[in-house]
């Protein structure tokens, strides 16, 4: 590495971000775990001058893309087509800087996975075992993961899938599961022989405890390990990499039919299919030369994927070097609720870039400081607002636009020569030269929260030598020292355009363009002789905007409204009421009545007032219905069913003798309950 010395010095860096499944669009929280990290880290060591691969893609095979796809009628493709561009543009979009974006259903993915298996195959690595396997007699198909559900042996939870169970993150077999049913028909399955080849992954116990537990102790963050440590010492079981499915990679034997890769061993190859893809010739020492660092972003859910299924896979072909690290992420929530693709219980993407144009790094700021790095985080709009407000605009942006503006006013935008330091831009100069390698160390290890919070510290530096120099009040008495402070805040903001890079490269690319900056990398930054004098700048622009109270709300008004649809969604009949008696019932008396009058009670926004014909006289009725019926007047005529035996009650000053009948829909509206046909006021209802 460049600051860590304790680390080997590798010729270059291999970058893995989890392909997200082409199932739906990518949300915040794909963001915060795996994507802005994955690409603060590549820029940064592109910036560093280290040479870089960063691969992303989308992954396309898998039982859920074809459950949906059978939901909507449409193909598996045409699922993955839809989502793999709504994925890639807005990736793009944010800046995520992939070197190659591509997809595992793609005709140079399905030869390369092949024929990895197929090598394994023939090298006799699988164990090959039939087995009894749920099946689905009406569907005449074989039930693999995703397909069948059923309750979790662990928690209990109802929902759990055939490969994993989501409320208490264990990894499943199907037949664990405690009364499965058929995710394409409802019905409970059967049994049927089936046969399957299976990684031994019990035989590979002693290295990867070795490598992971031994090797990476104190290297791997805590929650990596810990995962790790739980699997090994639980002890690890042969895990089948085929399935019967028609969608994937099919198997590459002759004479078998109707059987596919498991997803998660066609998957991770895709890495290297892309390598291939863009490097041609030139992919292997990506992959295969022990200067190669390979390091893997991921959420917590692919950890065992990745630093147990994945390095066996490796490791059982041979020539591949394994990752040297797996920076795996928690969760990130939002606004104190977990983060659902199905309770559309999120801040999606491209639906962002769309609803907030220009603020990708405003987005990306935000992520990156709240990364669930060590435990589950959250995201709320106001946290969202305050980090954009009294940080970017009041910090970053402030301390760039003042000593921007201040050149112009002075020094005609040309950067003044600076005279001799005082003390106080020793000491600014000493500080700032530190940031290059605490940051970078910060990112080098992975701790992207600090890394950024020391960029912002330098800003802070900047600001704090503007308000304690006043150059604005300086230039009337000493027109050379101002020289020599807009100088130096000009050399910061040189420094701060290369340092916040990594993480904020739209607001660098305008800084650059700004201070007219060559480009220059991380190693040149440090010092104060950035610019030289007599530069010329250009004019400045705003980097950052306030975001204002009415932009929030809009969008914590569209995350109540989705709340509202799940609890419609949600929606059950109330249980039925303990059984009366009759005579019980027989004790209320309901009766229809002809509405007289209907007004609104004064000072009371939820109260209609009504005067009853009711066979015998009239009677004011007061009903909590007035939100529902804001023109009261054209109730006048209506017949309702009214309690005629209640005690009478007042309310809001007015007496009330009886109750109207109303039913509540299940949004919470209430509706007058009326006869079918005009009756006599006063007839009994029973
Ligand atoms: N699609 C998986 C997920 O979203 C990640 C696959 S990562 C790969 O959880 F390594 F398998 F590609
Ligand atoms: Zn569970």
């Amino acid at each position: 590495m460049i600051y860590s010395d304790k680390d080997k010095k590798f010729k270059r860096y291999t970058i893995t971000s989890a392909l997200p499944y082409a199932n739906g669009p990518v949300h915040i929280g794909h963001l915060a775990g795996v994507y802005v990290p994955a690409d603060v880290y590549a820029r940064y060591l592109r910036s560093a001058g280290e040479e870089v691969l960063f691969l992303g893609g989308s992954d396309e095979h898998g039982v859920p893309i074809t459950i949906k796809a059978r939901r909507e009628g449409v193909t598996p493709q045409d699922i993955v087509d839809r989502y793999h561009n709504i994925i890639k543009d807005s990736f793009k979009e944010l800046g995520i800087s992939f070197d190659i974006y591509s997809r595992t259903s793609s005709p140079e993915h399905h030869e390369t996975a092949a024929a990895y298996f197929k090598k394994l195959y023939e090298e006799g690595k699988f164990v090959e075992k039939t087995s009894m396997q749920y099946y689905d007699e009406e569907a005449h198909q074989f039930l693999a993961d995703r397909y069948i559900t059923g309750t979790c042996p662990h928690c209990g939870n109802e929902h759990a899938y055939g490969d994993q169970c989501e409320a208490c993150g264990t990894s499943l077999n199907a037949t664990d599961l405690i009364n499965p049913k058929s995710a394409l028909s409802g019905n409970p399955p059967v049994m049927k022989e089936t046969k399957h080849w299976y990684l031994p992954l019990d035989q590979d116990e002693p290295w990867l405890r070795e490598w992971i537990l031994e090797q990476h102790k104190g290297d791997w963050k805590t929650n990596v390990y810990g995962q790790c440590k739980s699997w090994i010492d639980a002890g690890l079981q042969p895990r089948a990499v085929t399935r019967d499915l028609e969608w994937g990679v099919k198997v590459p034997i002759e004479g078998v039919d109707g059987k596919v890769l498991y997803v998660w061993f066609d998957a991770p190859i895709g890495y290297i299919s892309f390598t291939k893809q863009l490097k041609g010739g030139d992919w292997e020492k990506w992959w295969k030369d022990g200067d190669t660092k390979l390091v893997h972003f991921i959420g917590k859910d692919n950890i065992v994927f990745h630093c147990i299924i994945f390095p066996a896979m490796l490791k059982a072909e041979g020539s591949y070097i394994l990752p040297q690290n797996v920076p795996a992420n928690e969760f990130l929530n939002l606004e104190g609720d977990k983060i659902s693709t199905s309770r559309n219980w999120a801040v999606w993407l491209h639906e962002y870039l769309k609803e907030m144009p220009g603020k990708q790094d405003v987005l990306r700021y935000t992520l990156c400081s709240n990364a669930p790095e060590t435990k589950d985080n959250d995201f709320t709009w106001k946290d969202f607002q305050l980090k954009n407000n009294s940080e970017l605009v009041a910090i970053l942006g402030n301390f760039v636009n003042r000593t921007l503006v201040l050149t112009h006013k002075f020094f005609e935008g040309k950067v003044p020569a600076a005279g001799a330091w005082s003390p106080v831009e020793e000491e600014a100069i000493k500080e700032m030269a530190a940031f290059p390698e605490k940051i970078g160390r910060a990112i080098e290890t992975y701790r992207f929260r600090e890394a950024l919070a020391e960029m912002m510290n330098l800003a802070r530096l900047g600001n704090k030598y503007l308000t304690d120099t006043e150059p604005w009040k300086l230039i009337k008495t000493d027109p050379a020292r101002t020289a020599t402070v807009l100088n130096l805040s000009l050399q910061i903001c040189a420094n701060l355009a290369i340092l916040c890079e990594p993480f904020l490269p739209f607001t660098a690319e305008k800084m650059r363009k700004m201070l007219n900056l060559d480009i220059k990398g991380w190693r040149e930054a440090g010092v104060a002789d950035l610019l030289e004098a007599g530069h010329a700048i250009a004019k400045p622009e705003l980097l950052f905007e306030q975001i204002d109270d009415a932009t929030i709300e809009a969008q914590v008004n569209k995350l109540l409204e989705t709340k509202r649809q799940n609890a419609l969604n949600a929606w059950a009949p109330a249980a039925v009421k303990p059984t009366v008696a009759f005579d019980d019932f027989g004790k209320v008396d309901i009766r229809v009545g002809t509405v007289l009058e209907c007004t609104k009670v004064p000072k009371a926004d939820k109260l209609l007032q009504f005067k009853i014909e009711d066979g015998m006289g009239t009677r004011t009725i007061v009903s909590g219905i007035a939100k529902f019926y804001p023109e009261p007047e054209k109730l006048v005529g209506m017949q309702v069913c009214f309690i005629a035996n209640f005690a009478p009650r007042k309310l809001k000053g007015v007496e009330s003798q009886g109750m109207i009948l109303s039913a509540e829909d299940k949004d919470g509206r209430l509706v007058l309950v009326t006869p079918s046909q005009l009756v006599t006021p006063g007839c009994n209802v029973g």
